[in-house]
């Protein structure tokens, strides 16, 4: 082990030791989208999404038991993840906090049973709800992709709490 490792074990893991430990995990961003019931359009910034399997294609993301889009998302059981290009550092912040009006001066059309797909995101998968499985105070949403838009931009990486780009 290197010498300025520093352990935490049982209840020294805390929120926070967790947080900061997960952070050097690198990851892409992108804001998951879905309709609500009166045909409004949800949206988030997450960094939870990941690959789970090719044959068939599943995808699978988490939500905060605590969103006020967690409704929305339970309904209509049909998301699109619009994962974000380097350049699009504001879509993730306007996302990435709870308001009424996300979708103000976005461009977006109708995607898969009528969700979302964002302008000029990166990659944008559309996916029908699969399975939601409970985990602890997330709930983990698992999609089979049904439409695939990509581009070949280059993306936003999220790293110890900040928005990075990919060095060329
Ligand atoms: C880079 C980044 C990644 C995030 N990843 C997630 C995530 O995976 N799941 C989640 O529930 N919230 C995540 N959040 C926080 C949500 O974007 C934020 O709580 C937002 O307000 C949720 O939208 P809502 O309040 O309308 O539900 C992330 C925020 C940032 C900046």
């Amino acid at each position: 082990m290197a010498t300025n490792t520093e352990s935490f074990e049982d209840t020294a893991i805390t929120p926070a030791s967790l947080r900061e430990a997960l952070g050097s995990f690198p990851t892409g961003v992108a804001v998951v989208t879905t309709l609500s019931d009166d045909g409004k359009p949800i949206g988030l910034t997450v960094n939870s999404f990941n690959s789970v399997s090719l044959e068939p294609a599943l995808v699978l993301w988490s939500l905060a038991l605590s969103s006020p889009s967690i409704g929305a998302f339970r309904k209509h059981r049909a998301f699109a993840v619009n994962i974000l290009r380097k350049e699009q550092e504001d879509l993730c912040m306007k996302f990435a906090r709870p308001a009424d009006d996300k979708f103000t001066g976005v461009n977006w059309t109708d995607g898969y049973r009528g969700i979302p797909v964002l302008d000029g995101a990166m990659v944008t998968l559309e996916c029908e709800m699969y399975q939601i499985v409970e985990g602890g105070d997330h709930e983990v949403y698992m999609g089979t992709v049904k439409r695939i838009h990509k581009t070949d931009s280059s993306p936003l990486v999220f790293h110890r709490g900040q928005l990075v780009q990919l060095a060329s």
